[in-house]
């Protein structure tokens, strides 16, 4: 049985939904799911853009076949060549043998990397290439390191149509609503968003800028992504969100506190200098256990606020492992821009408030650190409440110069 959306009178959505699948490329938690969203194009010629993961091929080739009611596929464009798009282009040869496939040369070697016998059937497409179907004309963008080198994405000069390959994308499967205007985007789905581009695409900002600009000269109408729900309304709200992203400017003016605690002391510190901030008026405080709370979920709230206080205890002379692990995805996915505060604990010899700002200085970019580190020996006491008032209005004054 067939499982499709219309998205325009010609356009449909022949994709899938996966609950099943936990982590995301392995690593990243996928609680309400993912979808992996391909589309036929049915003019003059039938064309299909991106396939979807191997675990749900089956399906997707019932709901292609469905949509071509009998009709054969001329042509598959292949916008981004990662497995869980990529990995049935083999089935789909093999049950349309005259399709002929339109990508970048990059995509084709990788094609071929992964064993697909594509001769005889590429059609190599670059930058500003186009090619008419009947009523529609695609016009083949290059966005290199969205999230691949081999990247494109293509555009339906004919509608306005953006087929966008990872960009605009989100975790989540659809479960029937395909449409952003369907769902309550801001509520429910835009930490995920958040979330799934900070992740996958975080680390190539200057990339997703170069397509940003790119996208500003063509009259998008409609946005199809890879993965979560198509755009047709309101398109400005995504794409601003990007745009912030990408450019590592905090969305919001609020303070990300994560600690890393043992036996609760550090934990205790957190929460004091979080209450003293409320105290202060500013109330967007958010307090993560760095143990208990995945990495991607850290690396997504740090994306969205303007600072961040480390919290760590001192671990065998280094910072606790786990805290440096973030410290590491924050360096890995080029986390920049933001203004940090540190505490550090130690019941011998502390060292990681040292070493924390070393790494930020070090080995990030543009990371302010406030000049006010805060040492507590083992456990918080009255007298190291000075410097948590200190802490707090240092983070607040910093917040004033800023506006
Ligand atoms: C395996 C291990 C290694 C530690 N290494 C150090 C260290 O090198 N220097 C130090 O001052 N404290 C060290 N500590 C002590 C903790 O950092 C200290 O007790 C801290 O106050 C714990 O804070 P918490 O209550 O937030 O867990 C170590 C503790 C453990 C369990
Ligand atoms: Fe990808
Ligand atoms: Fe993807």
């Amino acid at each position: 049985m067939y499982c499709v959306r219309k998205v325009t009178d010609d356009l449909y959505w022949v994709g899938a939904n996966d609950h099943r699948l936990h982590l995301f490329e392995n690593i990243h938690p996928i609680p309400k799911g993912v979808s992996y969203n391909s589309y036929v194009l049915m003019d003059e010629k039938t064309v299909l853009f991106d396939t979807v993961d191997w675990s749900v091929c089956r399906e997707f080739i019932e709901n292609v076949k469905h949509v071509l009611d009998g009709r054969d596929l001329d042509y598959m464009v292949i916008n981004h060549m990662e497995p869980d798009h990529g990995a049935s282009v083999e089935e789909v040869l093999m049950h349309f043998p005259n399709v002929k496939i339109i990508s970048t040369e990059r995509s084709f070697m990788i094609m071929r990397q992964f064993g697909f016998n594509v001769d005889g059937r590429e059609i190599e497409v670059k930058e500003g290439d186009t090619m008419k179907f009947g009523k529609h004309e695609i016009l083949f963008v290059e966005a290199p390191m969205v999230h691949w080198p081999e990247a494109m994405v293509s555009f339906d000069t004919t509608n306005g149509v953006l087929f966008a390959a990872d960009a605009f994308g989100t975790f989540g499967a659809l479960d029937g609503k395909l449409f952003a205007d369907e769902v309550n985007f801001d509520r429910d789905w835009l930490d995920d968003a958040r979330r799934y581009y900070t992740n996958i695409v975080g680390k190539y900002g200057t990339f997703v800028q170069d397509l940003l600009k790119k996208a500003g000269t063509i009259d998008i109408k409609m946005i199809c992504p890879l993965h979560g729900p198509v755009w047709r309304e309101d398109l400005g709200y995504l794409i601003e969100k990007y745009d912030k992203w990408s450019r590592y400017e905090p969305e919001e003016e609020g303070v990300l506190i994560v600690y890393a605690s043992m036996y609760g002391n550090t934990e205790h510190a957190a929460q004091a200098l979080a209450s003293k901030l409320c105290e202060r008026g500013m109330t967007n405080v958010h307090v993560y256990d760095v143990s208990n709370t995945h990495v991607s979920t850290l690396i997504s709230e740090t994306f969205r606020f303007s600072h961040i206080v480390l919290a760590s205890v001192t671990y065998n002379l280094e910072i606790y492992p786990i805290m440096y692990n973030y410290l590491h995805e924050m360096k890995l996915l080029n986390v920049q821009n933001r203004t940090v505060a540190l505490m550090e604990n130690g019941s011998w010899a502390p060292t990681s408030g040292g070493l924390m700002a070393e790494f930020l200085d070090e080995e990030m970019k543009l990371m302010d650190v406030l000049g006010t580190d805060m040492s507590i020996s083992s456990a918080l006491k009255e007298t190291d409440e000075k410097d948590l008032d200190s802490l707090a209005d240092a983070i607040i004054d910093s917040m004033k110069k800023e506006k």
